[in-house]
């Protein structure tokens, strides 16, 4: 089993402390992607972690693939009957559909964030949608705070180590072609990136 700090236990500490950070709001990120989705589209989302998404996408997708590198959130997941896979994005072949979304995990694969959002564009058949969070604990000038977050929020061998910023997302995002958008949603907490096909 993939060793993960304390956040990622379970899903309803994962879902305590979203709801912590996002003050009691946890589901407006997944209402972002929700927007970007029309009806009967197919969803696949990567490094999904609990059912949040899948419950924002409901009555509105079509076909909803998950899959995460944690075997107790899949399992969650597949015992609720979504169709969920543990594997390791960094390395699995990423399913076409017509969005491919990512929420609070482009962190997870800095310095290659470029050639991740690549790799989603190249099986999106409409879309990619990427909501990334950019005002981070982790990233705290408050001696022991920012590294307990990082400790606590680690995946496997993973480094959590970075975080983005606005300043550095937006630059990530020049380097990208092709149609974009990025702007700030959940007071400013997360940003919403959109590449479009
Ligand atoms: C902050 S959580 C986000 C979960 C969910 N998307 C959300 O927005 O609530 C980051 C997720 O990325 C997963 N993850 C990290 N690295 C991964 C990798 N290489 N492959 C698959 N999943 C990964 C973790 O297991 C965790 O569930």
């Amino acid at each position: 089993m993939v060793e993960t700090g304390l956040v990622y236990r379970t899903p309803g500490l994962y879902h305590l402390v979203l709801w912590g950070l996002y003050r009691g709001r946890p589901r407006d990120r997944f209402a972002a992607v929700r927007q970007e989705v029309e009806r009967g589209d197919t969803v696949v989302d990567l490094c999904a972690g609990t059912s949040l998404l899948y419950e924002a996408l409901a009555g509105v997708a079509g076909r909803y693939q998950a899959f995460d590198l944690n075997e107790r959130f899949v399992a969650a997941l597949c015992r609720q009957g979504i169709e969920a896979e543990c594997r390791d994005v960094r390395t699995m072949e990423i399913p076409p559909a017509d969005v491919v979304t990512m929420c609070s995990a482009l962190y997870h694969f800095h310095p290659h964030c470029l050639e991740m959002l690549a790799r989603m564009r190249a099986s999106a058949r409409k879309k990619v949608v990427v909501v990334e969070p950019v005002r981070n604990n982790a990233n705290s000038p408050v001696p022991c705070w920012g590294a307990f977050a990082r400790w606590a929020s680690r995946v496997g061998d993973n480094p959590v180590d970075f975080h983005f910023t606005p300043d550095s997302l937006g630059l990530l995002l020049e380097q990208v072609p092709g149609r974009k958008r990025l702007e700030l949603i959940c007071g400013g907490r997360d940003a919403r990136l959109v590449l479009e096909n």
